[in-house]
This record gives structure tokens, sequence and C-alpha cells, in this order.
């Protein structure tokens, strides 16, 4: 059975990584019978922060039913684009006129570089490492780069094909172009039978490789619209209600809505003027949120006064968040009457 695919949203800064966190901890302990996963889309990590545990690009235990991950996209593009690099070059050496260019080699290296394929690309290869492990967990728990970025990870599975296809096909042309010209030119070459199978057989490789990036944009959509069910966390501040309410129609088409978190709301009764103030304005805002966000399961995340780092912390926090909702509510929750 695919997993349930938790995702977490929202503006820098407002506790998207710690809630995230605090929650794939939570459901571990709630139910030890499930295997949770959380990885972080963010390039600039920091599970292993938050976790105080060393993580990184590998799979690391953190509870019996708990595995935390923070994979390497610089590493993944590369060994893609490296596999891409010598399908090409294997090609291009078959042919005969093209393997007579000189600086074949640069040329076909500097068309593919890691440094050449957009952030975008970049960033969608997260979701690789959510593919391979669909059938392993239960639950799958995303910690988002702030929205931008996270809107542009959304994106990728309908660009990637078209984004490499035409890098590809551009350059083949240029090669093509140069070799049907000097055919032209070549009295030997007009009476040249067709492309070889050796020739035919490696350019099926090469767009294989590329209907694999396309099978796998397939997949990710579909995990997307099927099992995936995003959250925005927030705090009880203008910049970034405004930005959910933005992230909201940019993602709505890709995925469902299934909560806010509205995060460092200050505790009642702080003996302090400041944070009077500051709560003053945080009831404002948490009205227009509840407002705005009518018909969604809306969760209040209180500030600690301890830092969020550790096992210990993160099962507070998420006591704290979650209060007696179960497993299933957690992962699908009731959406009050409106
Ligand atoms: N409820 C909270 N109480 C106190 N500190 C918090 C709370 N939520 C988050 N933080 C702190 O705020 C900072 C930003 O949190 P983080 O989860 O990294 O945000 P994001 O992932 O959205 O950028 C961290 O130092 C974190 O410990
Ligand atoms: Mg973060």
């Amino acid at each position: 059975m695919a997993p349930d695919i938790l995702i977490f949203g929202g503006k820098g800064g407002v506790g998207k990584s710690t809630t995230s966190t605090a929650t794939a901890v939570h459901l571990a302990r709630l139910d030890p019978s499930k295997k949770i996963f959380i990885i972080s889309f963010d390039i600039a990590h920091n599970l292993s922060d938050i976790f105080s545990v060393d993580i990184g690009d590998k799979i690391v235990q953190v509870l019996p039913n708990l595995w935390a991950m923070e994979p390497d996209a610089e590493r993944y593009t590369e060994e893609f684009v490296h596999d891409f690099v010598v399908k090409a070059k294997k090609l291009a050496l078959d042919m005969p006129l093209v393997k007579r260019l000189t600086n074949l080699d640069a040329y076909i290296e500097e068309s593919f570089s890691a440094a050449s394929i957009p952030l975008a690309v970049k960033n969608s290869i997260f979701f690789d490492e959510v593919l391979e492990k669909e059938n392993e967990f239960d639950v799958i728990v995303i910690d988002m780069p702030p929205t931008g970025n996270m809107i542009s990870i959304f994106e990728v599975p309908k660009t990637t094909m078209q984004v490499f296809l035409k890098t590809t096909l551009e350059t083949m042309d240029n090669v093509l172009e140069f070799v049907s010209t000097m055919r032209k030119m070549n009295p030997l070459n007009w009476f040249r039978p067709g492309t070889s199978e050796k020739r035919k057989n490696m350019a099926a490789e090469l767009l294989g490789m590329l209907k694999e990036l396309d099978r796998r944009n397939d997949r990710i959509m579909k995990l997307l619209k099927n099992n995936s069910s995003l959250r925005f966390v927030t705090i009880a501040e203008r910049p970034s209600y405004e930005e959910i309410r933005r992230a909201n129609d940019m993602t709505k088409k890709y995925v469902r809505l299934d909560g806010i978190v509205i995060n460092k709301i200050n505790p009642e009764g702080l003996d302090c003027q400041f944070c009077e103030k500051e709560s003053v304005y945080q009831k404002k805002y948490i009205a227009l949120i509840e407002d705005y966000f009518k018909g969604q399961k809306i969760w209040k995340s209180y500030r600690m006064d301890e830092e969020v780092i550790g096992l210990q912390q993160l099962q507070q926090f998420g006591e704290r968040v979650y209060k007696d909702d179960d497993f299933n509510s957690i992962i699908h929750p009731a959406k009050p009457v409106t």
C-alpha cells in the first residue's frame, strides 16, 4: 500500500522543520506498529540539528519505528548527469563524422553538466528518495523549504522532462545539422545505408533515461494527488498569514490542504508587558487565520520556553500540538463543521 505523505510548508523560520519533526516523533510514539520516515526537501537541511543526531545523505534510525534522511541533491544530479554523458559520448563516438569533431568530449560535457541543470530540476530529485522508499513506510513526513522553493518542487514533475528534452534535442540538432552538411559535401556518403542497429540501440538507451524521468514524474504527480496531505505552518503575524494565503492558491492544483498549524503562540498568563502586547496582535491574526481557513483543521502550537532540540523536547512539542488526537485523525484530520 502506498504510504500517507504529510507535507509541511510555510514561510521561512515559522517552525516547519520543528513541527514536521515533532509530528514524526509523535506519530511514531502513538503507534509503534507503524513505520515512519521523515525526509528533508530543503537543500539547507537541519533535521540533524533538531534531532541532535548526525543524519545526512543516508537513512538513519532515530527511534525503533522512525527513520530520517537529508538527501544530497548535488550528488544525485551529478550521478544522473554522469550516466547521461557516458551514454551520449558512446553514441557520438559511434557516428563516423561526429567522432572527428575536435573537442567533442568537452562539448558534450559542457552541454550536460550538473551545473547546467536548473535548480528546479535539482530540487525535484528529492522525490526520488520518496519513490524508492514508498513501499517501506506507512507514513512519510516531508519537511519543505520555504514557500517559493516548495512550489518549484511541485511544478517540477511537469517540467523536468521538457527541460531535459529541450536541452538534449537542441544539442543533438546542432550535431546532426553539422553531420548532414558534411555528408552532403562528401559524395562517398550519398549512398550510405541507414542508421546502424547498434547506434539505434544506443539512442534508445538515452531516450530510455528520459522516459524513466517522465515515468517517475507521473508517479510523483499521482502520489501528490492521491496520497499527500499538505499542512501550512504559520505564526500569528501578517507576513506569514499573507504567505500561506498565497501559497494556498498556488498549491491547490497539486496537493490537498488538510490543516494549519499556528505556531509560536504566546501562552496565557505570562507576567510580561511586552508579551501581552504581542498577544493582542497574535489574537487578531489567529482570528483572521481561523476565518480565512474556516473548514480546515487548525492546530495551535504554543511558544516553548526552551530550545526545541532533541527527542524529549520534540515529544513534548508534539503532545502539546496534537493533544488527544489519535494517529488516524492526525493523518486524516476531521474537518470542523462550518
Ligand atoms: N513553538 C516554538 N517555541 C519555541 N521555539 C520554536 C517553536 N517553533 C519553532 N521554534 C524555533 O524557531 C526556529 C525556527 O524553526 P524551524 O523549525 O527551523 O523553522 P522553519 O523550518 O520553518 O524555517 C528554531 O530555532 C526553532 O527551535
Ligand atoms: Mg526548515
